[in-house]
């Protein structure tokens, strides 16, 4: 059993999909490993220790010759996996939604490809969950970036030359990202306040020695699904929400957003008219740039200044941004679901097609698209 660790086809992905400990571990379980030459160079893992790790390190476009699985951060063109065997699996984040052309020319290859962000949130799949692993990172991280941007000092310092005020921080959306920005924020010493539309974010936010503002009306009491996920909320909640979060916005130095609502565009908190209530130097950090922005005016992938000094970070790819350890946890996770998906009899590639787990990964399967959510249209 060959598996293969190729290049990113996204060159401004720096995390890597294995580590010199899940190579050693990959090997224990009776594969072969191949990693392309440079693959872990953003992430601080040179040829050599993967090289040490047993890994045969080889260029970039031999990599996935052969490959009976390959292991990458983001889905991967279909056409770099053409020398990979016959119904190779591949587990990436794979980005199925809209993106009906890749999984139709992933089937088409005759690949079993695996979804690692459609892991249920289910107790024996948590060391799998890629979501998980990596928005708490993004969490932390927001508030780094948050603190770099800011040109004040996040704690209250009492020093001979007069006191220093604790900076105010705002964190929007309390799933796994914010709760990581609370207490990274209360840890540098901000006061943090927290809102969330799930009822049952109230006392984890306390939990963690934040305040909770919310609007909790009828509306708010629902708004968590069986899945734990939040719903999207009515025009009238949303008004209401805006109302009780502008004057609280106006007082805070530093506002993360990390709101989502699953398979929709993220809800916009955050108007124009918010940000310019704000005083200058200010920061808002919008981590869900990527599926549309919880802030109107941030711009993905740029630092924008206002004209009223409010700066608004809408990095992308924020666990990117930390790659060593990203790399290293999301490695983890894919290595959590490889061991189930291989026998340990035969040293193959040999999945059990019922596993649950398997189901809701799967997109596609020996020549068609196999999940149900992401069936072609007729
Ligand atoms: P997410 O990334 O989908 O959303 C982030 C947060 O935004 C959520 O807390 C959501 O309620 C909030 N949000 C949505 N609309 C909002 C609005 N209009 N205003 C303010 N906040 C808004 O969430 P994530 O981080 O994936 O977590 C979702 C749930 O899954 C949580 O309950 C979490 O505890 C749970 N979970 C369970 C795991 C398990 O294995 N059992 C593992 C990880 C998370």
């Amino acid at each position: 059993m060959r598996i293969a660790v190729p290049v990113e086809t996204d060159l401004t992905e720096t995390r890597v999909a294995a580590t010199p400990e899940t190579v050693k571990k990959l090997i224990g379980l009776g594969a072969e490993v191949v990693v392309a030459a440079g693959a872990g160079r953003h992430s601080g893992i040179p040829d050599a220790e993967f090289e040490a790790a047993g890994a045969k390190v080889v260029p970039a476009a031999e990599t996935v010759a052969g490959a009976d699985v390959v292991l990458s951060v983001r889905r991967l063109d279909p056409a770099t996996l053409s020398t990979a065997n016959r119904g190779a699996a591949v587990l990436s984040i794979m980005d199925p939604y809209g993106n009906d052309a890749a999984l139709a020319a992933y089937a088409a290859a005759g690949l079993s490809a695996f979804a690692m962000e459609l892991m249920p949130r289910i107790t024996r799949a948590q060391v799998m969950d890629v979501l998980s692993s990596q928005a708490n990172l993004a969490g932390y991280r927001a508030v780094i970036e948050a603190a770099s941007e800011y040109g004040r000092a996040f704690p209250m310092m009492m020093t001979a030359a007069g006191t220093v005020p604790a900076a105010k921080a705002f964190i929007m959306g309390v799933g796994v990202a914010g709760l990581q920005a609370i207490a990274t924020a209360r840890r540098l010493g901000a006061i943090v306040t927290a809102t969330d539309v799930r009822p049952a974010t109230k006392e984890q936010v306390e939990s963690l020695g934040a305040k909770f503002l919310a609007v909790e009306d009828e509306e708010f009491q629902q708004a968590q699904t069986a899945g734990g996920y939040a719903k999207e909320m009515s025009k009238e909640y949303q008004a209401k929400q805006a109302a009780l979060t502008a004057s609280h916005i106006a007082k805070q130095d530093i506002v993360i957003t990390t709101a989502l609502i699953p398979g929709r565009p993220a809800p916009k908190l955050i108007t124009a008219e918010m940000v310019q209530s704000m005083r200058p130097g200010s920061v808002i950090v919008d981590l869900a740039v990527e599926r549309g922005g919880n802030c109107e005016l941030a711009v993905p992938g740029q630092v924008v200044t206002t004209e009223n000094g409010v700066k608004i970070v809408g990095h992308l790819n924020i666990p990117g941004r930390l790659a060593a350890t990203s790399s290293s946890l999301y490695a983890r996770n894919l290595l959590a679901f490889l061991d189930t998906l291989i026998s340990k009899e035969s040293k193959s590639f040999a999945p059990n097609w019922d596993d649950e787990l398997v189901k809701a990964t799967l997109l596609t399967r020996d020549g068609a698209v196999v999940h149900p959510n992401f069936q072609p249209k007729a």
